[in-house]
């Protein structure tokens, strides 16, 4: 009885994140913090950093192995591998490259703070255009961003994409 009071909303949440890949619609699970976006909205200037999107990509830094297994386990956990794939167009943006595309700053903040993203990033405002679909706020914290980042970088030098 207690356990499947558990497990239902788990299992419509997976539902709706795999539905809003494919499905293109306007599925994404806003939570509590549309009202933080809305308001923040006010104080664009001062939501994000300035000069995300400035200096060398994250690629072109140093891996640190320590982090790479961490940040894969929280890659399959966190929901991120429910929308994205690696070197296969999705709905969703294909993260192989993507260490190559992005500084490890703007990253962070995508992961983060999705929904701000999407709203006052251009870049990623034009991810969501082009998508159509909002990613949503997995709940990291900096630390886990910086690890799940790790891994990004990993992959792409695997597959001879970063560097
Ligand atoms: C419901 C699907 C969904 C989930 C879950 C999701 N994302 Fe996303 N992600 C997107 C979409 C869609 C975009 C494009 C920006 C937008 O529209 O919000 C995006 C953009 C990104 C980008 C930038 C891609 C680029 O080409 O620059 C990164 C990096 C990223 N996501 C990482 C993650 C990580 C890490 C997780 C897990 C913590 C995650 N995403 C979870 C859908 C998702």
């Amino acid at each position: 009885m207690r356990r499947a009071w558990v497990l239902a909303p788990l299992a419509l949440w997976t539902a709706m994140s795999v539905a809003g890949c494919g499905g293109g619609g306007n599925a994404a699970p806003s939570g509590g913090s549309s009202g933080d976006a809305s308001s923040a909205s006010g104080s664009a200037a001062g939501v994000l950093p300035a000069g995300l999107d400035q200096g060398p990509r994250a690629g072109a830094s140093a891996i640190d192995a320590s982090q790479i297994e961490p940040g894969e386990h929280l890659f399959q956990t966190k929901g991120c591998s429910a929308c994205h794939g690696f070197g296969k167009r999705v709905s969703c943006p294909d993260l192989l490259g993507v260490t190559k595309r992005r500084t490890a700053q703007w990253m962070e903040n995508q992961i983060l703070h999705p929904e701000i993203m999407t709203k006052h990033d251009p870049i990623s405002h034009q991810l969501f255009a082009q998508y159509s679909l909002q990613m949503p706020n997995q709940g990291l914290t900096p630390e886990q961003a910086h690890q799940v980042i790790e891994f990004l970088k990993h992959k792409d030098h695997e597959a001879g994409e970063g560097h």
